[in-house]
C-alpha cells in the first residue's frame, strides 16, 4: 500500500464506488472513516448540548467544543492563541457575512473604502457590498493581472487612509491558484485588516496565520473532510475591536464541530504538506494533458501548467471549456462515464468568467488513474 492508497482506503463513499471518479471536491470533500467514527461515537455515547447543563455529558461536550477551538488555533499556527477568537459558523458564506456585518460595518463611515475581489466567489463580494451599502462606504475592485493573480502593484496604489478592509481569497475556486496573499500585508501596511476567504485552502494546504499576518480566516469544514454545516471564523483580534458575532448564539452544531476537530487530526496525521503536493501534482497532470488537446481552453494562469512554476501553483482545481460543446452538456457527458465534475458558473462574481465552465477539483483520495480516465474521456471529444 502506498501513502495515498492507504488514505484513499479510508473513504467509504470512494471505495464503495470504484467505477465513479469523484472530481468535485471543491464543492465538498468526501469524509474519511475516522471522522465518521468520531461523530458516531459522540452521538451514541456523548451526545448532549454544550455550554448549558451541569451533568457530565454536557460538561464533556462543552470541553470538546473548547478543544476544537484550541485545535483550530494549532492547525492555523496561531502565534498568539491567547488573543484570538474562534467562532463556529455554518460555513464560509455565513462567516464572511458576520465579519462584514457584525465587525466591519459598525466601524465604517461614509467615504471609507473596502477592497473587494470581484472575480472571486460571490460569498466574498456580497457581504462587503452590503456593509458598504449600510454605511455609505465604498467598495473598490481589487484588480487582477493577466495570470488571474491580484495585481499587487495596482493594489498598492489603491490603498488610502480610508481603506478599512482588504477582502482576499487564498486559493481561487475557479482558477485554482494561490492568490499570493502573502504579498498583501506588505502592501497594506501595519494597520489595515485583511480577511482571508480560505474556503479552498483550509484542509488542502498548511495555513500559517502568523506568516500571512491576516486578521480573519474564514472557511467551511465540509470541504475539509468534516460534516456539512460546519465552519469557523478565526479572528486575530489585534486590529480593531474584538470580533463578536451579533445576536444570541443558540445551541452549537456539536456533532459538526466534533467532526471538524477529528478532520484536523486526520489531516495532520495524513500530512497536509504532502496532501498539498499530491493535489498540485494531479492538477499539473490534468492541465498538461488538456493543453495538448486543441478542443479545450483552460481558464486562468497558463504558466502554472508546469510543476516547477514559481509564479502560481494550482491547488487541485482546474477549470476549462470545450470550444464547441457547452459546459453543462460536457458535465452530463462526463457524469454518464462516472466522472463527477462541476459544470456551471461556480458562483463567481461579476468580474469573473462570462460563460460556464467545467471544473475538476481533487483531494487526497483522487488517483492519477482517475485523472487519466478523465483525460481519455476528454480526448474522445477532442475534435
Ligand atoms: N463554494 C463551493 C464551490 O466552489 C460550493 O463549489
Amino acid at each position: 500500500m502506498t501513502w495515498q492508497s492507504t488514505l484513499r482506503g479510508q473513504f467509504p463513499q470512494i471505495t464503495s464506488n470504484p467505477e465513479t471518479a469523484y472530481l468535485d471536491s471543491a464543492a465538498t470533500s468526501q469524509k474519511p472513516q475516522p471522522v465518521l467514527d468520531a461523530v458516531m461515537t459522540y452521538l451514541t455515547s456523548g451526545n448532549a448540548n454544550a455550554a448549558r447543563g451541569t451533568y457530565p455529558w454536557a460538561n464533556r461536550t462543552t470541553a470538546r467544543i473548547e478543544h476544537a477551538r484550541d485545535r483550530l488555533r494549532r492547525f492555523l499556527a496561531d502565534p498568539a492563541p491567547g488573543e484570538s477568537g474562534v467562532h463556529f459558523v455554518s460555513g464560509t458564506t455565513e462567516g464572511l457575512r458576520t465579519v462584514a456585518r457584525d465587525w466591519l460595518a459598525p466601524q465604517l463611515h461614509p467615504g471609507d473604502e473596502i477592497l473587494v475581489p470581484f472575480a472571486d466567489h460571490s460569498a466574498n463580494i456580497l457581504p462587503w457590498q452590503e456593509a458598504a451599502a449600510l454605511t455609505g462606504a465604498t467598495v473598490r475592485a481589487i484588480p487582477y493581472d493577466a495570470a488571474h493573480d491580484y495585481a499587487t502593484g495596482r493594489v498598492a496604489e489603491m490603498i488610502t487612509p480610508r481603506t478599512r478592509m482588504i477582502a482576499a481569497t487564498h486559493v481561487h475556486h475557479v482558477y485554482g491558484n494561490d492568490m499570493n496573499v502573502h504579498r498583501l500585508r506588505a502592501l497594506a501596511g501595519p494597520d489595515i485588516p485583511i480577511c482571508l476567504d480560505a474556503a479552498q485552502s483550509f484542509g488542502h494546504l498548511p495555513i500559517s496565520v502568523g506568516a500571512l499576518d491576516v486578521d480573519f480566516v474564514v472557511f467551511s469544514g465540509h470541504k475539509a473532510m468534516a460534516l456539512p454545516g460546519t465552519g469557523a471564523v478565526w479572528a486575530r483580534n489585534r486590529r480593531g475591536p474584538v470580533f463578536q458575532p451579533a445576536g444570541w448564539n443558540g445551541s452549537p452544531n456539536t456533532s459538526g464541530i466534533i467532526s471538524l476537530a477529528a478532520a484536523m487530526d486526520w489531516l495532520d496525521e495524513a500530512d497536509l504538506e504532502r496532501i498539498a503536493q499530491w493535489n498540485q501534482a494531479l492538477g499539473v497532470r490534468l492541465t498538461e494533458g488538456l493543453s495538448k488537446m486543441a478542443a479545450y481552453e483552460i481558464l486562468g494562469c497558463q504558466r502554472s501548467l508546469t510543476a516547477d512554476s514559481a509564479v502560481q501553483q494550482r491547488h487541485g482545481i482546474v477549470a476549462f471549456r470545450h470550444r464547441a460543446i457547452g459546459s453543462n452538456d460536457l458535465g452530463f457527458i462526463l457524469a454518464a462515464d462516472g466522472l463527477l465534475v462541476r459544470a456551471d458558473g461556480h458562483c463567481q462574481g461579476a468580474q469573473g468568467e462570462k460563460t460556464a465552465s467545467v471544473r475538476v477539483s481533487v483531494h487526497v483520495y483522487t488517483t492519477r488513474e482517475e485523472i487519466d480516465r478523465l483525460l481519455d474521456a476528454l480526448a474522445a471529444l477532442d475534435r
